[in-house]
């Protein structure tokens, strides 16, 4: 694992925001989900089966796609999988198991491919992220993110800035930028999905869930693993009530 610069991460908004253009239903949504503990209880509520054939994706690739419908929706729930190399190892040195491909390595492509195999009309990237005791004034200097005003009224939602690193501690440079740029919460894919969905202009939002602090006292690690379960429960509870809302929601296409 290495540190890498932070970026704050900006969502694409719709091609065509002024409102002159054709309204359809949004009729696909992508999830993109780095760890198999997000994601499985988000394959539970939406009923979602296991794409086994594999077609989609080039063989050999560990990402794999739970898909199905869900009040009308084309849910695809696209997990980045376990590495093939990377593992995990126990205090005495047991080869535990695979670990998860998290980080924007990963991300990115999996962002790159699901894009083009399925066309979705909308990207919800879910995930956990750490967040800061110290909350700074946002919303200054950022850049145009794809705005949810109803859906964040509705559900009550906080908004802010995320900031994306390969890293899950935080290095006091990157402290220093991440502060700079007002973020508020940091995760290690955000920003590789924001990348690639701006690259292919599909609209894209951000539902993080916080496990732990990261300006604290406490170990980042042990804090994450502590939550990570009960934070997940409530991440799938949000990203139901997201999809909720969205279903049925018309988008403006150019
Ligand atoms: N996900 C959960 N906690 C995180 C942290 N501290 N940094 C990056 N990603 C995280």
């Amino acid at each position: 694992e290495w540190s890498s610069q932070p970026e704050v991460t900006a969502a694409h908004p719709p091609k065509n925001a002024a409102g002159d253009g054709d309204r359809r239903p949004i009729s696909t949504v992508l999830i993109i989900i780095a760890m198999q503990t997000e994601a499985l209880p988000l394959v539970n509520k939406f009923h979602l089966s296991e794409d086994i054939d594999g077609s989609l994706f080039p063989k050999g690739v560990p990402w794999v796609r739970y898909h199905g419908i869900y009040k009308e929706l084309h849910i695809n729930l696209v997990w980045t999988g376990k590495d093939s190399i990377l593992v995990e190892f126990s205090k005495f040195g047991c080869v535990l198991a695979g670990v998860d491909s998290i980080g924007t390595i990963s991300a990115s492509l999996v962002s790159y491919a699901s894009i083009q195999a399925l066309k979705p009309d909308l990207i919800i990237n879910a995930g956990t992220a750490g967040g800061f005791k110290v909350n700074y004034l946002y919303g200054i200097g950022a850049r145009q993110t794809f705005s949810t005003p109803n859906l964040i009224d509705e559900l009550n939602l906080k908004v802010g800035k995320l900031s994306t690193g390969d890293s899950l501690d935080m290095s006091p440079q990157d402290e220093v930028l991440i502060l700079a740029n007002d973020a508020v919460v940091k995760d290690m894919e955000g920003a590789a999905v924001a990348y690639v969905a701006d690259l292919l202009s599909v609209p894209a939002i951000f539902i993080k869930a916080v496990t732990n602090t990261v300006d604290g006292q406490k170990s980042i690690a042990e804090e994450f693993l502590q939550n990570l379960i009960a934070v997940c429960t409530t991440l799938a509870q949000t990203v139901s009530q997201v999809v909720d809302f969205i279903s049925g929601v018309y988008q403006i296409i150019g």
